[in-house]
């Protein structure tokens, strides 16, 4: 399989290049500020591109999807709540495929509604749901507490050694496993909501307490 973490500018914006390698068909997940930068690899290694796919609707992460349909057959997908048109709604446990590999969706609302993981042999791509070390924001307590479930019911019940690769490079590495975030990650370690919802409060200071940047 081919698996590509791309960096892609913006606010340290990290995006996917995935292919079967026998059927050559592709995939971009999140193109972000450098739809060139993918379409320069997929010309290089002979690929197809098949799905363009976006981790959620903010504009560091759907940047490029214009560009890259340009010239190529490739289908726009997105959770269906994504306030933009798409040519594949996704939701929940769908599939899609890709060659003979498989790319299956994970609704994970709470950095916003739209939001979805992917996950693919093993590898998570987790947009602005998880970080290395860190997750991402949300815009009101009930955000936080979808945010909360869906890390815990959804991401959190994947086997340990699933690889974490995020939205962002704002981690000590670039990627992790759902193991490594269970033990480190002091969002992940909080016992329940309330403490959850308390260190989301004072991340700021916790930061600094604990010498994270
Ligand atoms: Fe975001």
């Amino acid at each position: 399989m081919v698996f590509e973490q791309i960096r892609t500018g913006g606010d340290r914006n990290f995006g996917y290049l995935i292919a079967d390698p026998e059927t050559k068909e592709a995939a971009v997940v999140d193109p972000s500020g450098a739809p060139d930068l993918f379409l320069l690899r997929i010309q290089r290694l002979g690929l197809k591109l098949r799905w363009i796919l976006c981790s959620h609707s903010h504009w560091d992460h759907t940047g490029g999807i214009n560009e890259l349909k340009q010239g190529t057959d490739a289908l726009l997908a997105m959770h269906g709540s994504a306030p933009m048109p798409l040519d594949r709604p996704l939701e929940d446990s769908d599939t899609l495929n890709l060659g003979k590999l498989a790319l299956q969706i994970i609704h994970t609302p709470g950095h916003c509604d739209d939001a979805i993981c992917i996950l693919i042999n093993g590898n998570l791509m987790t947009g602005d749901t998880l970080y290395v070390g860190k997750i991402g924001g949300t815009a009101s307590d009930s955000d936080a507490r979808k945010q909360y479930d869906s890390l815990h019911r959804k991401l959190m019940t994947l086997p340990e050694e699933t690889k974490v690769y995020p939205g962002h490079d704002v981690g000590v590495r670039p990627s992790s496993t759902i193991g490594e975030e269970k033990r480190n990650n002091p969002f992940i370690l909080q016992p329940d909501i309330q403490h959850f919802l308390h260190l989301k409060a004072n991340w700021a200071d916790y930061k600094k307490q604990h010498g994270i940047s």
